[in-house]
């Protein structure tokens, strides 16, 4: 999966889990990540990693003893993330709320930081919530949770699991979209 037009032919597929038809804009990438320190961060985690298009801003942004553990659960989206030839970076093909599990059997800590586009505005309540506790369980404490929405429907969520949230908006994005930003 190469193209934009690839990427859209997989989200009509499965749009219940991927929740939009396009990648996320140049724009939006560089917004998430600019929320991560990663003169600090060593262990980082993505959630719905789709075909990387932000896991290689993140990439170009992690000092060189940092790893990186990108959750896809799409066959194809895993085959196009499988493109990126990076030593730091693992592609784990599983559910995000697997997570306790996947960081352990590769005897890593829990995550510096956290960089999600899972579309949990298409989920229930129920299976959101058990998401975003079981990867809050796994951070440091202070650590950045980043999440990408379109709209600001499920915020409640992170201000009932986190506390603050802060949201940024970046209108240069097909649809505009909304950055919130939680913390440990
Ligand atoms: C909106 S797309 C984001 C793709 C890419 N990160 C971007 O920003 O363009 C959401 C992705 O989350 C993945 N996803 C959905 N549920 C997931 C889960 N429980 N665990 C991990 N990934 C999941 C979908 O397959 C999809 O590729």
């Amino acid at each position: 999966m190469a193209t934009k037009g690839d990427f859209f032919r997989e989200s009509l597929k499965n749009i219940k889990t991927v929740g939009t038809f396009t990648r996320s804009s140049k724009y939006v990438c560089r917004k998430m990540v600019s929320q991560v320190d990663f003169s600090s961060a060593r262990t980082i985690v993505e959630l719905g990693a789709g075909d990387g298009v932000i896991t290689r801003h993140i990439l170009k942004a992690m000092a060189p003893e940092a790893r990186l553990l990108s959750f896809e659960v799409l066959p194809k989206m895993c085959e196009a993330l499988e493109q990126i030839e990076d030593e730091r970076f693992t592609i784990v093909q599983d559910s995000a709320e697997n997570i306790a599990e996947q960081l352990a059997v590769r005897n890593l800590p829990a995550a510096d930081a956290v960089i999600s586009a899972i579309p949990f505005v298409a989920f229930s309540d129920d299976l959101s919530y058990r998401i975003v506790r079981a990867v809050r369980a796994n951070m440091k404490v202070g650590a950045p949770f980043v999440q990408l929405h379109y709209s600001l429907l499920k915020k409640k969520m992170y201000e009932e699991l986190f506390g603050e949230v802060k949201v940024l908006f970046v209108p240069l994005n097909v649809p505009p979209a909304f950055v919130l930003v939680s913390h440990r």
